[in-house]
C-alpha cells in the first residue's frame, strides 16, 4: 500500500471527523474553553480531567495520560483493529478508503465484506434475543439453582436457551432466503443431507452463551448441555466463519472490558460458567479464552486494556498445563502478573462460591508471577548434571528478554544461578549466547529519561509557544521560515515547538495527537501537559496573532543578541588575559562587520 496516499487518507478522515462528536456517542462531553471535558472513559475518576479538542483533533487525560485521536479511540474503546477503524472513519466522513491489498482504491469490495459481516451480526444478534426468550423454567431451575447464577448475571450476558427440537429457529430468525443461508454460515442451522430439503439447528437442548466482540456484536455462541450423556459433547461452539474467529475472541470482554482498565488487570480463567460465577462475585474483569490455549491475538486485546494479568486455571493437571502455556505467551504480548493456583479439584466457579471474592483474592496475593512459571517449568526435570544445567540455560534463554524492567533480568538471573549452582557471570554469557547477542547486563539500565530543564520556561518564550499552539495554520509557517536557531533557551519549550514543526511539516497541521505522541516518545511528559493545558484553555489574547508574533520574535531577538554580546564580552575578558592579540584581532574584525551590516542597510 502506497504509505503517502494512506496518510494523507487518513489525515484528511481525522481532519473530517468532529472528535468531540465520536467521543460524545461515548462519553458525555462538556465545552470548556477550547476543548470539551468529560470523566475519563479509560479509568475510573470522580471529576472530569479527560479533555476533548477539536481543532487540533486529539484528546487527554490529565489522570491516566491517555492520549490519542479518533484512531486510537476506536481501537482502545471500542477495541476496533486500526482497519476497522479506517473503516469507521471511512463511512462517517464519506472519504473511500484504498483496498488493504491491491493498493487501488476499492471501496465497493471492503463495503461489501463489511455488509456481510454486518447482516451475519444482525442474524446471531436476533438469534440471541430468541435464545433468550426461550429461556425456560428448566434452563433457568438450571443455571439458578444448580449453579448458583442470579438473574442478573444471566441478563449481563445475555444467557438463552437453544430449545430442543430441529427447527425452532426457521420459523422466528430465519424468515428470508439470505437469512437461511447465512445462519449455515454462522452454524445457527446445518443443511440436511439426503432426499428432504432444508436446514436443521445445531443447538438443541443447551443453554446458550453468546460470544461478543469486545464492541459488543453477537459474534457466535457457545452452548453447553444440560445433558449428563458422555456421548453429547459438553459444549457446542459456533464454528469458524467471517464473524467468529475462537482464537481472536474472548468471552467475556464486552463486559470486561472497562473493568479490567479501571482495575488495571484481567483475571483470565478457562470456563464461560467461571466467567459468569467470578463477576457475580463482583470480579467483573474476568474473561475465558473458550476452551482453545490462549492465543497471541487474545494476549494482544488484553494489553491494550491492561499489562497485568491474573490467570486463574482450574487446580487440574490440565490446567496448570494451559497455565505453564499461556506464560510466555502472555509475556511476549507484554503482559506480565500472576498464575494462581486453585486447589486440586476446583474451579474459579466452585472456589468463588464456596469460599468468596475475599479467599480468591488471597490467592491471587500468595500467585506465582508469570516468569517463575516458566522457570518452574524449566526447572522441573532438572537433575543437576551438566547438560540438563545447559538445557535449562537453553530454556529460558529467550523468556529473559520478554521481562520488561532490567531489575527484574538481573533479579531472576542472580536467582537463576544459584537454583543451578552456576556463577552469575557464567550464566550471564550463556543466556546471551543463547540468544545470539552479546550480554547486556553490565551495559546502563536503559535509557533513562532525559531530564527536562527545571527551571520555568521564560516568560517571552511560554507566550511565544502559546501562541504559537493556539495559532497554528496561521503562524507555524512563519516559524518554520525563520532562522530560530538561538531564540528559545528552555529545552521544553524547544521540544515543544521543535516537534509542532515537524508535526505540521509532515501532515500540514497540528494534529494534536501526534504531537502529544511525539512528546511522550522523547520522555516529556510534562511538555505534553503544557501542551494540553494550552490547547484547552480559552485564549486570553484577542489581538492579532501576526503582530503578536512578529513582536514576541523580535523581543526573543533582541534577548539572543544581548546574550551574543554578553557571551563575547566575557570571551574577549578572558582573551585580554590570556591571548591580548587574539583579543584585539577579533574586536577589529567585530567593528569592521557591524560597519559592512549597516554598509548594507543603508544601501538597500
Ligand atoms: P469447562 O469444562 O471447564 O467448562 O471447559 P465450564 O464452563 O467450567 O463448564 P461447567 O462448569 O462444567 O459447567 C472450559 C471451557 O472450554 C470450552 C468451553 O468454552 C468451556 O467454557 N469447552 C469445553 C468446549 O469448547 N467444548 C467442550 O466440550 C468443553
Ligand atoms: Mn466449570
Amino acid at each position: 500500500m502506497n504509505n503517502a496516499v494512506t496518510e494523507q487518507i487518513i489525515g484528511e478522515m481525522k481532519r473530517r471527523t468532529s472528535l468531540v462528536q465520536l467521543i460524545g456517542e461515548h462519553v458525555t462531553l462538556k465545552k470548556a474553553g477550547r476543548s470539551h471535558v468529560g470523566l475519563c472513559p479509560f479509568h475510573a475518576e470522580k471529576g472530569p480531567s479527560f479533555h476533548v479538542t477539536d481543532s487540533e483533533g486529539f484528546y487527554y487525560c490529565f489522570g491516566c495520560q491517555a492520549r490519542g485521536d479518533a484512531i486510537t479511540f476506536l481501537r482502545e474503546y471500542l477495541g476496533m483493529s486500526f482497519r476497522e477503524a479506517l473503516e469507521r472513519l471511512s463511512e462517517r466522513t464519506g472519504i473511500p478508503l484504498p483496498s488493504n491489498d491491491t493498493g487501488h482504491a476499492d471501496p465497493s469490495a471492503s463495503r461489501a465484506a463489511r455488509e456481510s459481516r454486518d447482516r451475519l451480526y444482525a442474524l446471531n444478534q436476533d438469534a440471541a434475543s430468541y435464545f433468550r426468550s426461550s429461556l425456560g423454567p428448566e434452563a433457568v431451575s438450571y443455571l439458578i439453582e444448580k449453579r448458583g447464577l442470579s438473574p442478573e448475571t444471566i441478563e449481563t450476558f445475555g444467557v438463552g436457551w437453544a430449545p430442543d427440537a430441529w427447527d425452532s429457529l426457521s420459523g422466528p430468525v430465519l424468515n428470508t432466503f439470505q437469512r437461511q443461508r447465512d445462519a449455515v454460515t454462522v452454524g445457527l442451522v446445518a443443511q440436511r443431507e439426503g432426499a428432504g430439503r432444508g436446514y436443521y439447528d445445531r443447538f438443541r437442548g443447551r443453554v446458550m452463551f453468546p460470544v461478543y466482540t469486545i464492541a459488543g456484536q453477537v459474534a457466535g455462541f457457545s452452548g453447553r448441555t444440560l445433558s449428563s450423556d458422555p456421548e453429547t459433547p459438553k459444549y457446542l461452539n459456533s464454528p469458524e466463519s467471517e464473524v467468529f474467529a475462537k482464537g481472536e475472541l474472548l468471552f467475556g470482554l464486552h463486559q470486561a472490558r472497562k473493568f479490567i482498565r479501571m482495575r488495571g488487570r484481567a483475571i483470565v480463567v478457562e470456563g464461560n460458567v467461571d466467567v459468569l460465577s467470578m463477576v457475580q462475585a463482583g470480579f467483573q474483569e474476568t474473561v475465558a479464552p473458550m476452551g482453545t490455549a490462549l492465543t497471541e491475538a487474545q494476549c494482544q486485546l488484553l494489553v491494550r486494556l491492561s499489562s497485568q494479568v491474573v490467570l486463574a486455571y482450574d487446580g487440574d493437571n490440565a490446567g496448570q498445563a494451559a497455565t505453564r502455556k499461556a506464560a510466555p505467551i502472555l509475556l511476549a504480548a507484554g503482559v506480565n502478573g500472576r498464575a494462581v493456583t486453585l486447589p486440586r479439584g476446583e474451579d474459579p466457579d466452585s472456589f468463588v462460591q464456596k469460599h468468596g471474592a475475599e479467599a480468591f483474592e488471597a490467592l491471587v496475593a500468595s500467585g506465582r508471577p508469570l516468569f517463575d512459571v516458566i522457570v518452574d517449568e524449566a526447572m522441573a526435570p532438572f537433575d543437576g548434571s551438566v547438560p540438563a544445567k545447559a538445557r535449562v540455560v537453553e530454556a529460558l534463554a529467550p523468556s529473559f528478554s520478554l521481562l520488561a524492567t532490567q531489575a527484574e533480568r538481573d533479579l531472576y538471573r542472580k536467582r537463576l544461578a544459584a537454583s543451578l549452582g552456576v556463577l552469575e557471570g557464567d550464566l550471564n554469557r550463556w543466556l546471551a549466547s543463547a540468544r545470539g547477542r552479546p550480554p547486556q547486563s553490565d551495559a546502563p539500565a536503559v535509557s533513562s529519561p532525559p531530564t527536562l530543564s527545571a527551571r520555568p520556561a521564560p516568560k517571552l518564550e511560554k507566550a511565544l509557544m502559546e501562541l504559537l499552539l493556539r495559532h497554528a495554520s496561521a503562524l507555524l509557517p512563519f516559524w518554520a521560515a525563520r532562522d530560530t536557531g538561538d531564540l528559545i533557551t528552555h529545552a521544553g519549550v524547544r521540544a515543544v515547538l521543535d516537534a509542532a514543526l515537524q508535526v505540521y511539516e509532515r501532515v500540514g497541521l497540528l494534529d494534536g495527537a501526534m504531537l502529544l505522541e511525539m512528546l511522550s516518545d522523547a520522555g516529556r511528559h510534562d511538555a505534553q501537559v503544557a501542551v494540553v493545558r494550552i490547547l484547552s484553555a480559552t485564549d486570553p489574547f484577542d489581538g492579532d496573532p501576526e503582530r503578536a508574533f512578529v513582536d514576541l520574535c523580535d523581543a526573543l531577538d533582541a534577548q539572543a543578541r544581548a546574550r551574543d554580546d554578553e557571551r563575547e564580552r566575557a570571551e574577549l575578558a578572558r582573551l585580554s588575559v590570556d591571548d591580548p592579540l587574539e583579543a584585539l584581532r577579533r574586536m577589529e574584525n567585530t567593528a569592521a562587520s557591524r560597519a559592512a551590516d549597516n554598509r548594507g542597510l543603508s544601501g538597500g
